[in-house]
């Protein structure tokens, strides 16, 4: 989808970390843009740093594990945008949860929010997408999790296999819809990111719904960095936006932001095409 100025965008998820540098770069090529995110607070400052830098820009809270309340933010894009072009999701969670030893209600809180949401939310937007035939995309947000599965020593000591299992799952589901829209004219692109500078591990423990338990103590209480500084190899989040909107514009099915993950993702390949040909020398 090539034209972007003066047309409609949502980013659930936009409040903070990624989605917040998504929505700046939509804004930033001319888009109106939806923020949204159950932080009803974080939602408004993101609009008023669109609005300070003379772009378009309304908030709205959500939360995406409610069919309601997603409901009812369709009705509040189609409301005030009109017509909506773009739609994205960055709704994640992050905690330490191995795969040998998470409870069913781990497994069934990281399938909610990794999953269900993003399944809920094209259902409820799409057809504010399809009912116009300016062209339309879709951004899932997916991770390297989703293109490799790496042990915690590769991933700073936390334990990601729950995590990747569904980023896995976000990427099958982005590969299917691009299918399914394609004939209609809807672009479909699952964003794969490498580590970027966010709150994603605080976030997620402060906003876990009662039903999997609860909120939960921080587990980065404590560990902040001092201002200014970030983790070697961390991306800024307003480097996300330029990223995103360039591979929306090409219609790419994936986006990628840290090409020194190249060599993982080729090892992956490769030991499944090794894997091919030892199948076949049997
Ligand atoms: N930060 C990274 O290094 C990284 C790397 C790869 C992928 N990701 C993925 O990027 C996405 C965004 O994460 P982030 O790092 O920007 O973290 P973040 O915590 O800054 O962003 C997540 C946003 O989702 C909102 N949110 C949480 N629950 C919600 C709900 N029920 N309904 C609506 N909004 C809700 C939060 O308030 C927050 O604004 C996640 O899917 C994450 O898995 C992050």
């Amino acid at each position: 989808m090539d034209k972007l100025d003066g047309r409609g965008a949502v980013v659930v998820g936009g409040g903070s970390g990624i989605g917040r540098g998504i929505a700046l770069g939509l804004a930033g090529e001319g888009m109106r843009v939806l923020v949204a995110d159950i932080d009803a607070e974080n939602a408004g400052a993101v609009r008023d740093e669109i609005a300070r830098s003379g772009g378009d820009a309304r908030a709205a809270r959500v939360d995406a594990t409610d069919s309601d309340s997603v409901a009812k933010l369709a009705t509040a894009a189609a409301d005030d945008l009109d017509r909506v072009h773009v739609f994205v999701n960055t709704v994640g969670v992050l905690t330490d949860a191995a795969v040998t030893t998470s409870s069913e209600q781990v497994w069934a809180w990281f399938v909610e929010f990794h999953l269900m949401a993003a399944v809920r939310m094209v259902e409820a937007f799409l057809p504010l997408l399809r009912a116009h035939d300016d062209g339309a995309h879709i951004v899932l947000t997916s991770s390297m999790a989703g293109m490799v599965a790496l042990p915690a020593e590769q991933t700073g000591g936390m334990n990601t296999g729950v995590y990747t299992v569904l980023k896995h799952a976000v990427v099958g589901y982005g590969d299917m819809l691009r299918h399914d829209l394609t004939p209609e004219g809807i672009g479909v692109s699952v964003l794969c990111p490498g580590a970027v500078a966010t709150s994603l591990v605080s976030t997620t423990a402060r906003h876990r719904p009662e039903r999997f338990g609860g909120p939960m103590s921080d587990p980065m209480a404590g560990r902040t960095l001092p201002p200014g500084m970030m983790p070697p190899g961390m991306m800024p989040i307003e480097a996300l936006g330029p990223i995103v909107v360039r591979g929306i514009r090409a219609n790419r099915p994936y986006i990628f932001t840290h090409p020194e993950m190249q060599d993982v993702v080729r090892a992956r390949q490769q030991q499944v095409l090794d894997d091919f040909e030892f199948s076949a020398e049997t």
